[in-house]
């Protein structure tokens, strides 16, 4: 019989600094009107001095494994998604596993931009179903204000610091909880419309985020209405079955064209946009945990998740949350 991989907890951190965007206005040229108008935004944490990603990162994944009712040693694997990891090695997913004294798992990051969460949800999906182990800690962890610009308004604005992590659990019992679609994609031909100018090899520093935003917006909308059925057909799901989309938080006009695309309700979609700003892949953990921690997401409902970003890439998954009552 066919494993079946479920969502068995989730948790989040946010760094304690809030920056508003009336706070932006002292060192760049904007306004809290056109910030909320074009983009949702009010607000974003940002990580303190000496504040690492593995710290966000840390703390996120202790709260997933409370939820789960698990310690860091029943965990097998460590996946963490992020685009600015604390160092350029070792991965961010190996410093998180030695402050959780995980060490029986084994551990590595992802990079896939704002995708990352749900491209390392995926990998970790497929690594437990080819029997790798049989629980893995999905982290998605950004301290994302590192790579910005503070002169470019176009794009100091747009972006925050957080963490999110999921806690995936093997079973082989016959139900249907669980992940049950995920399909992935990216297009190395739309570089040059969202990149960071610098790298190791490339120039030796890290670089600061540049976007085309008009040309990513029209990417967006386009590519996560397309990936997104095609999970629903992978998954012989009706679009009107789906209980909460928990999208990828970067535009609130993105995330209300997806809702009308898919005919959901308003209240039926997760929004933290607002309060997070765009924080790459925490952005999905960090929205979905707030919803579950606050009581709106339910075992058994069913979660459509979805994120585009840098490459570009993009995916989505449907995860049936939560673990059947024995
Ligand atoms: O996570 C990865 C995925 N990322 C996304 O999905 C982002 C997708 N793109 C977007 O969300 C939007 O394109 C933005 C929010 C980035 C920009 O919104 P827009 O409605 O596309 O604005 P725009 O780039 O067309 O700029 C409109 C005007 C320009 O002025 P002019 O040329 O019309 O005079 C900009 O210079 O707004 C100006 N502008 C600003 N004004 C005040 C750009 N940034 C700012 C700013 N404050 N921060």
């Amino acid at each position: 019989m066919a494993s079946r991989i479920l969502m068995t907890g989730v948790g989040a951190y946010l760094p304690e600094n809030i920056v508003t965007n009336d706070d932006l206005t002292k060192w760049v040229d904007t306004s809290d009107e056109w910030i909320k108008q074009r983009t949702g935004i009010e607000q974003r944490h940002m990580v303190a001095e000496g504040e690492l990603t593995s710290d966000l990162a840390y703390h996120a994944a202790m709260q997933a494994l409370d939820n789960a009712k698990l310690s860091s040693a029943d965990i097998d694997i460590i996946v963490v998604a992020t685009t600015t990891p604390d160092d350029t090695f070792p991965s961010t997913a190996t410093k998180v596993q030695k402050k959780l004294g995980a060490s029986s798992a084994f551990a590595f990051d992802v990079q896939a931009v704002c995708a990352g969460f749900v491209y390392a949800l995926t990998v970790a999906e497929s690594l437990l179903i080819a029997q790798k182990g049989s629980r893995a800690l999905v982290i998605g962890a950004e301290s994302f204000t590192k790579l910005l610009d503070w002169e470019d308004r176009t794009t100091c604005v747009l972006f925050g610091d957080g963490a999110g992590a999921v806690i995936l659990e093997k079973t082989e019992a016959p139900h249907e909880y669980g992940i049950l679609a995920s399909a992935l994609h990216s297009d190395g031909t739309l570089r040059d419309i969202l990149y960071v100018d610098g790298g190791p090899s490339a120039t030796g520093d890290v670089g600061h985020v540049r976007m085309e935003g008009q040309d990513v917006f029209r990417h967006a909308v386009e590519k996560l209405s397309s990936v997104m059925d095609e999970v629903l057909v992978q998954a012989d799901i009706p679009a009107g079955d789906v209980d909460w989309l928990v999208p990828h938080q970067a535009n609130i006009r993105i995330i209300n064209g997806m809702q009308r695309k898919l005919g959901l309700p308003a209240d039926r979609v997760v929004r933290t946009v607002h309060k997070h700003a765009n924080t790459s892949a925490a952005s999905i953990p960090l929205a979905l945990s707030e919803a579950v921690h606050d009581g709106r997401i339910k075992a058994g409902d069913l979660l459509a998740l979805e994120a585009i970003g840098g490459g570009m890439a993009w995916g989505a998954s449907l995860v049936r949350y939560g673990k059947p009552q024995s």
